[in-house]
């Protein structure tokens, strides 16, 4: 079988990669100048950059004019590529599936950004979108970008307490949504009805589009709801796309944090556009024809920037996904791959672990051949998994990209190439072009040499990189900027191996990964603390088999109520119902103390080692207010 790696048809060739790094940092400006050329602007920016870390203000490409709708629909349709496929859609059941043109899907986010425009939404408004994976939530997003209103996606699984949070934190115009959901054996997933609990406490929100899905009976509100179908009946097909400035927001999309309530991470829209189109093109060796899926949900950070505003600025088929990875069964990504053709394939460990463990059958009982190259993303992709995806996945003819990357950097920081040459199970070896990760010891000195472990910081800005906290540019700068003077600081540790490759060790602060999805402790131990039997809680990862980390809480009753079965399961419903069915409890060790410090902090590091089942190694206990809580924990240890 041939290799890939000795095709000459890579956009950056075999040993080509050293070069134009190097390139891209000594003349960084020059670089993303020359990049910035790959997109459509209405008028040419004047600035490249204005930045400074010191004060967390990251600028590109001022006074640059554009629209991402323009440059993701009409410039190819424009450039004759109109009748190519830019969305494919494969519903839940495998009957269903859906195609739109470039021409088509421009028709449809034409008319809807004229609804938007009839019902007063302005350039500048903000714009909830609570939705599942059908494509009037692509539609939805392009329209926003079109008429200049930001969007807020929130992520279909999560409650109506948590979307209600995040509509009131940004001020949300109007909120788009759907009848009822569809996945897998779930057929009727209460979007609308979840909408409307949130919405008994959002006192911005005007009006409600809601997308007929399902049919399903729900309660429509004369004054306030609008069916999608309807508004979109009677509108006209040409809507002129709004000229953004540059730094203009484009969306804002909440992620959780190790502290407090999630952040509104706010991206804009000439960097993050140039910056998501470039790594999808390069990371991704993206060539035209290409059939181009990512299994991410558009609810995250994956979907904006690759399934939808990464590829169709490239005027790529992307694929969009509505169902599950084992409906009707074990085999489904892989018949979607065989049915559709699909040539470059991006996923996560965690689904990756779900499907092995099913056996080789459900693969191998599927066509494959047309993939070129593998993805992976959300956390380090471990041997067994990277092994199992490459030999039985891909036949051992695809590279397969291990790309490292966060909400707040809007694409691809560190990531293999399609050429690299020396592939390793667990490193997302070296970082893109532009991007100069550093490795830095507890007090901020950058190691230098290699090998090297510590904590994961970058020196430079780049286009993707994300603006502000929306409403709390303070925030942005204490989260990111505080601890170490100079670096954009990324919550991550690494090594680095001698080679100069990079192995991302996992989160160094209080934020949980949980099958791909980001949760923070805080946010969680909160919800616990709802419960009406609850004095305290701690909430700390373990390694889970299928979720990579699994939630494992310790918690502190009221004095005079026992711990009983029954109070588990309320606490663990509790939480689904605060946050969502994702934040899914593994194990609650109930517990008279916590370990705290004289000054009342709790020692999360005690608790972790006795989580992970490190029990031989809980460090120094010495400053504990109370030492013999850590006797008590272990003994009663899930
Ligand atoms: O800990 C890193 C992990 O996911 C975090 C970012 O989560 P989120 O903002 O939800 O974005 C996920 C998708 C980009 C990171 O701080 N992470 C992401 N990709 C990898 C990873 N850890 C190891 N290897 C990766 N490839």
């Amino acid at each position: 079988m041939k290799n890939y790696k000795d095709l000459d048809i890579a956009h950056i060739k075999k040993n080509e990669y050293s070069g134009i790094y190097n390139e891209s940092i000594k003349n960084n400006e020059k670089f993303w100048s020359k990049i910035s050329k790959r997109i459509h602007w209405f008028k040419d920016w004047e600035k490249i950059s204005n930045v400074d870390f010191s004060k967390g203000v990251i600028n590109w490409f001022e006074n640059g004019k554009l629209n991402v709708s323009y440059n993701c629909l009409d410039r190819h349709v424009e450039n004759g590529n109109g009748d190519d496929i830019a969305l494919i859609w494969e519903g839940n059941n495998p009957s269903e599936d859906k195609k739109f043109s470039y021409k088509e899907l421009l028709v449809e986010v034409s008319k809807f950004s004229n609804v938007l425009k009839s019902k007063n939404v302005l350039k500048g408004d903000r714009v909830c979108i609570y939705m599942q994976m059908i494509p009037e939530l692509a539609i939805a997003m392009l329209a926003c970008s079109r008429i200049g209103a930001i969007h807020s996606i929130v992520f279909g699984a999560f409650s109506s307490n948590s979307l209600k949070d995040r509509i009131n934190d940004s001020e949300c115009k109007v909120v788009i949504t759907q009848d009822t959901g569809v996945r897998g054996l779930k057929v009727d997933i209460p979007m609308k009805e979840n909408v409307d609990k949130a919405l008994l406490d959002c006192p911005t929100i005007e009006k409600v589009f809601v997308v007929k899905r399902t049919s399903s009976d729900i309660k429509m509100d004369k004054n306030r709801d609008l069916w999608w179908h309807e508004e979109m009946s009677n509108i006209s097909k040409f809507c002129e796309p709004e000229w953004m400035d540059s730094e203009d927001p484009l969306f804002i999309l909440y992620t959780s944090g190790s502290t407090g309530t999630p952040k509104g991470v706010l991206h804009t829209t000439g960097g993050y556009l140039v910056y998501a189109s470039y790594t999808h093109e390069i990371v991704f060796d993206y060539h035209k024809n290409d059939i181009y899926w990512c299994t991410a949900d558009i609810g995250w950070i994956t979907g904006h920037s690759y399934i939808i505003y990464g590829p169709l600025s490239n005027s790529a088929t992307t694929l969009m996904f509505e169902g599950v990875p084992n409906y009707p069964d074990f085999s489904r990504f892989w018949q979607i791959i065989e049915k559709h053709k699909v040539n470059i394939f991006y996923t996560a460990p965690t689904a990756l672990r779900a499907l092995m463990k099913e056996g080789n059958d459900f693969v191998k009982n599927t066509d494959r051949s047309s993939l070129k190259l593998l993805g992976s993303v959300g956390e380090t992709i471990k041997k067994p998994e990277w092994d199992w995806y490459f030999e039985i996945v891909g036949e051992k003819k695809c590279p397969i990209v291990d790309t490292w990357w966060q909400t707040e950097t809007g694409g691809i920081l560190i990531s293999p190439l399609a050429t690299s040459d020396n592939f390793k199970a667990g490193s997302a070896l070296k970082p893109f072009f532009g991007i100069e990760p550093v490795i830095l010891d507890n007090n901020g000195n950058e190691i230098k040499e290699n090998p090297a472990e510590g904590l994961l910081a970058i020196k430079k800005s780049w286009p993707g990189q994300m603006r502000t906290v929306y409403g709390n540019h303070q925030r942005f700068f204490d989260t990111y900027f505080s601890q170490f003077k100079g670096f954009y600081f990324t919550g991550d540790g690494a090594k680095r191996d001698k080679d100069g490759d990079y192995w991302i060790t996992g989160r160094v602060d209080d934020v949980l990964n949980v099958s791909g999805h980001r949760l923070g402790t805080a946010e969680i131990e909160g919800a616990i603390g709802e419960h009406k039997n609850v004095a305290e809680a701690a909430v700390v990862g373990f390694p889970h088999e299928i979720k990579g980390q699994g939630i494992y809480a310790y918690v502190t009753l009221m004095t005079g109520v026992l711990p009983s079965k029954n109070i588990e399961e309320e606490i663990i419903k509790k939480v689904k119902i605060i946050i969502g069915p994702h934040a899914n409890i593994d194990k609650i060790q109930f517990s008279k103390g916590l370990p705290k410090t004289r000054s009342g902090k709790i020692m999360r590091r005690i608790l972790r080692n006795i989580s992970e089942n490190n029990i031989n190694d809980l460090g120094d206990i010495s400053t504990l207010a109370d030492p013999s809580v850590v006797q008590s924990l272990i003994d009663g240890k899930k």
